[in-house]
């Protein structure tokens, strides 16, 4: 190992590379994995850190671009259009396993990803764009609110349909294994070259 804490050889750190991108598909596609429900970090217009659960719809592994999707008038869209800075949190309990992942992110309301992204979307993911008023307004009573229930109001809601894409530009993984604690970071250049050290767990 140098003195910079960078590792000559790779090819473990490429390996786990490999593994962090195999959870992050699978989380994608299944319902039920861990990894499909990730704390989402933005910053506030006051700079504060603000974070919430959302569904990762997709991980495209060569282009390394998360992709959830939100209300575009959500609070989230605000932040993200003032500062794209973001971060995800992924944690399974059962592999323990946490990867972090950074990247600035990019919104795609009313193009062709987000058609896309509605097009290929449940019904029941579709009718929450049609609420009205918009969602992060302040109500008088808890059920101030109306939700879509015919075919031609859930239609409309896709003017309210934003894919937020991500490229991960810093990944870290941490694993808490039973004889002892491995960090790993990994950092893409804007070539895409990407730079892995082992970290003190
Ligand atoms: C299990 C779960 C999944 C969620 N998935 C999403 C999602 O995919 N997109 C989204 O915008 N909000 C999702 N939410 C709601 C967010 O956590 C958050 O409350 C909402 O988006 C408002 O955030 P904001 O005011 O910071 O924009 C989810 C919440 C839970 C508990």
């Amino acid at each position: 190992m140098g003195d910079d804490g960078t590792v000559g050889d790779l090819s473990e750190l490429s390996q786990v590379l490999i593994a962090a991108f195999e959870v992050l598909q699978s989380g994608a596609q299944d319902r039920r994995a861990a990894f499909h429900t990730p704390v989402f970090a933005s910053l506030g217009l006051d700079g504060r850190p603000l974070s919430r659960i959302i569904v990762l719809r997709e991980f495209d592994p060569d282009q390394r671009n998360l992709r959830f999707h939100t209300d575009w008038r959500s609070h989230k869209v605000g932040q993200i259009r003032h500062d794209p800075r973001v971060s995800f949190t992924f944690y399974d309990p059962a592999m323990k396993l946490q990867l972090r992942c950074e990247g600035q992110a990019r919104l795609h309301h009313q193009d062709a990803i987000s058609a896309k992204a509605w097009e290929a979307s449940q019904r029941m993911s579709k009718v929450c764009y049609g609420t009205a008023p918009a969602p992060g307004l302040v109500i008088e009573q808890a059920d101030d609110f109306a939700m879509p229930d015919d075919q031609e109001s859930i239609a409309a809601g896709q003017e309210h349909f934003c894919a937020v894409v991500t490229q991960v530009t810093t990944l870290e993984w941490l694993w808490l294994g039973f004889k002892g604690h491995r960090r790993a970071r990994f950092i893409w250049d804007d070539n895409g070259n990407v730079d892995g050290v082992w970290l003190v767990p």
